[in-house]
């Protein structure tokens, strides 16, 4: 299937960033949230990115540039953002409620043929699926922080996708310039199942006192070659939202292993989320420089 119109649900971090993706590949997009106020700084955030990582660097010419902004609208209305699309990634806060309602209002505003991809990164997209009477048509596009950089994109198959609809989704993310990976509809997906043992032992490590937060970071970094330690990269990610995905595989494994740390209960209860509110194992600066947080 052919797909020209793309329309992304949620000018949030991801979603902004999707959008941005999706324009330069060529795409007409269109970017939908419920607040102007978040549109207009997400369009101000993308119109920058275009011109310092993309035309500044050569990437791309500044005519080039230009035609992919104008490839780009915005619109409060959902049902005027969705109704001529062929693609729908939607990327709005993790809540099975508002995505099943969403879902099904996409399904009564869009065309038959419209695919439509949650990047859920914790929920279930057959759940979500179930919401539509075009199971057939649903599918997970799991993007990975920061989205304009890196490469994967986890598709997620949930019960009931038609294989037409998995081989227009990945064509759609290589057309993005990602490399799309299959796999099923499993709480953590690939990803988060691994990297979530890696923020448990982490934390559990410091709770031992086996090394502090930014000595696990360093021992990564130099001795296996992360880009981020562990300790950082929850940070990064966020507590909250790695609660929500520890909290899923738990239920899923029943693994005692699998039950979020203490020491994210902890931090979350102290009101520390990580990098999105300057607290996290480190505190931040406005700079962007972080000093260690003292835990005990
Ligand atoms: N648009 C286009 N290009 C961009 C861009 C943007 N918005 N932002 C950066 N770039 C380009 C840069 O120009 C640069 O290009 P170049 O290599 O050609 O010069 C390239 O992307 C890399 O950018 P940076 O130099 O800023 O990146 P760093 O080398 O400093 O690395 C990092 C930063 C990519 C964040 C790296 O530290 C890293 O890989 N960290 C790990 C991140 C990670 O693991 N993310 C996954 C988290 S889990 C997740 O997301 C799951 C979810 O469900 C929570």
């Amino acid at each position: 299937m052919s797909i020209n119109r793309i329309a992304v649900l949620g000018a949030g971090t991801m979603g902004h960033s999707i959008a941005q993706m999706a324009a330069t590949s060529g795409f007409d997009v269109s970017l939908y949230d419920v607040s102007q106020e978040f549109l207009d700084k997400a369009l101000a955030k993308i119109t920058g990115n275009v011109e310092k990582f993309l035309v500044a660097k050569g990437k791309i010419s500044a005519e080039d540039g230009q035609a992919a902004l104008a490839r780009l609208r915005v619109s409060t209305d959902l049902e005027s953002a969705v109704k001529d699309t062929d693609f729908v990634i939607e990327a709005i806060p993790e809540k099975l409620d508002l995505k099943q309602k969403t879902f099904a209002d996409l399904d009564r505003f869009c065309p038959a043929h419209t695919i439509f991809a949650t990047n859920t990164s914790v929920l279930p997209v057959t759940a979500i699926a179930g919401a539509t009477k075009r199971p057939d048509k649903c599918i997970g596009t799991h993007f990975f922080n920061p989205a304009a950089v890196m490469k994967l994109v986890e598709v997620v198959l949930p019960l009931g996708v038609s294989a037409e609809t998995v081989e227009t989704t990945l064509a759609v993310c290589q057309q993005l310039g990602k490399t799309p990976i299959k796999c099923k509809d499993l709480p953590g997906f690939i990803v988060n199942r691994l990297l979530g043992r890696l923020y448990q032992e982490a934390a559990q490590m410091v709770l031992d006192g086996v090394a502090t937060p930014e000595e696990i970071d360093t021992a990564m970094k130099l001795g296996a070659g992360y880009p981020m330690g562990p300790c950082e990269l929850a940070d990064f990610g966020g507590f909250d939202v790695i609660q929500m995905a520890q909290d899923a595989i738990h239920e899923y494994t029943g693994l005692e292993s699998d039950r979020l740390s203490i020491m994210y209960r902890k931090m979350l209860e102290a009101g520390r989320l990580g990098r999105k509110n300057g607290k996290g194992f480190y505190d931040y600066q406005p700079d962007g420089s972080k000093t260690p947080f003292k835990i005990f």
